[in-house]
């Protein structure tokens, strides 16, 4: 068997102990499968000291970066540093110094993923991102190489588990969002600044990606209309129940007449879909293509082990074509980087969608006269609707409906009117549908 393959890993932090876990205990497969070795040789880290946990006699620890990215005996680098600053400076050194190169860094490929693949193609060097979408879920290469035969029209995922887990525990406890957001936090499934998590900002990274891959265009991140979960209230969750719906964070992105559409929000899902029944913090993705139909791949989308395992098989990818010219090795964003194609992206406004709606009304004679009026002046036809009596003599009721198709700036505008009756309170919740 040759020489091991030789890693350098930059971030100890939780996923970079899973990897070099993962690589420890399964070195036996791994080898057998990759034809060689793999071993960690050498790692950046913050704050080491005599006791670090990976302080052994296998792997030089370092606490510069450039001790790893510059190390001639380096083979591969695997970033895990997060953010996109020194993240994006390391990766075009660690490229520039012909080393191939793995990371998780999502944000990172979905803004700079354009820059970083040209430079890697120009220097015949490899960048796998498998573990960048859906964690531990081989997403990247079922899209990529597994449906290499189909067009693909359609993918829509659960793709931050964050989220994921509030809508679930919102469901099940009938909790509100903020107080799932603080128990999220304390069981570290939330980091402290929630933002990217729940603004939707992680899964527009994701989607980022997965666009790309599943369509053959450029990363277009500042392209993705992002919606994210934090004024979901628990009277939605209850209405989606009683309707027959359940409320995920949707990464939706889809090819129509119009162009490419790349949003993420939260979405009424029909109860009965399997992915409206991904809870907690799994993550799932569906593919709908030509030739397969419908695919669904489901499974833990966070995480040291699960992430370790994506990372590793892009190390173990990287190690059989290591001798492979690179023209024939797997394009990083699928299609031939020649061959990436400049189809529009959708504006939100044109996307056509059914949605949701709850409006708060005073309970006096005409106002849901006005309001289905609104509606049927710009061509939106209502599919179901609830009004509930009122509670113990309250003034206002909640009226919720579920429209047929329409374009999103027709519901707009309807909202607008609606919200500007008199005998309407406050503003409207919209929430898109997704029958698939
Ligand atoms: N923060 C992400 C999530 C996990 O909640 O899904 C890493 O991508």
């Amino acid at each position: 068997m040759l020489n091991p393959v030789k890693v350098g890993i930059l971030g100890l932090g939780t996923v970079g102990g899973g990897t070099v876990h993962v690589l420890q205990r399964n070195a036996q497969e791994i080898a057998r499968r990759a034809g060689r070795g793999i071993v960690v040789t050498h790692a950046c880290a913050k704050e080491l000291n005599q006791t670090h946990p990976y302080r052994t006699d296998d792997i030089v620890l370092t606490e510069q970066l450039s001790d790893v990215i510059n190390h001639q005996a380096v083979d591969i680098i695997v970033e895990l540093l997060g953010g996109t600053t020194i993240a994006l400076d390391m990766t075009l050194q660690a490229i520039a110094n012909g080393k191939h190169v793995v990371t998780a860094n999502k944000a990172l490929i979905a803004k700079h993923g354009n820059e970083i693949f040209a430079a890697a193609q120009e220097k015949g060097v490899m960048v796998a991102f498998e573990a960048a979408v859906g964690g531990g879920i081989p997403i990247i290469k079922a899209i990529r190489e597994g449906l290499a035969a189909n067009e693909i029209g359609y993918v829509a995922g659960i793709i931050n588990g964050t989220s994921n887990f509030i809508l679930s525990e919102m469901r099940e406890k009938g909790s509100e969002f903020a107080d799932v957001l603080v128990e999220a936090q304390r069981l570290g499934y939330a980091e402290k600044d929630p933002t990217f998590d729940i603004e939707g900002v992680d899964a527009a990274h994701k989607l980022t990606i997965i666009a790309s891959i599943a369509f053959g265009i450029p990363l277009q991140f500042n392209q993705v209309y992002m919606e994210g979960i934090t004024h979901i209230s628990p009277e939605d969750v209850q209405y989606a129940e009683e309707l027959g719906y359940r409320i995920k964070h949707l990464g939706i992105t889809k090819r129509t007449d119009k162009g490419i559409e790349l949003r993420v929000h939260p979405t009424f899902v029909p109860n009965k879909r399997l992915i409206a029944n991904v809870e907690g913090v799994m993550n799932a993705v569906l593919v709908e293509s030509d030739a397969l139909g419908q695919s669904l791949y489901y499974g833990a989308g966070a995480g040291a082990l699960p992430t370790g395992s994506a990372i590793v098989a892009d190390l173990v990818d990287i190690t059989r074509t290591l001798t492979t010219d690179p023209g024939n090795r797997v394009p990083h964003l699928a299609f031939q980087a020649n061959a990436l194609s400049d189809i529009p992206i959708v504006p939100i406004e044109e996307i056509e969608s059914s949605y949701y709606l709850r409006m708060s009304a005073i309970d006096k004679l005409g106002v849901l006269a006005h309001v289905t009026q609104i509606l049927s002046n710009n061509g939106i036809s209502i599919e179901a609707i609830i009004q509930k009596e009122p509670i113990n003599g309250a003034e206002h009721v909640s009226i919720v409906m579920l429209t047929h198709q329409v374009v999103e700036k027709q519901i707009n505008k309807a909202i607008q009117a609606i919200e500007n009756l008199d005998g309407i309170a406050g503003l409207v919740t919209r929430i898109r549908l997704e029958m698939k």
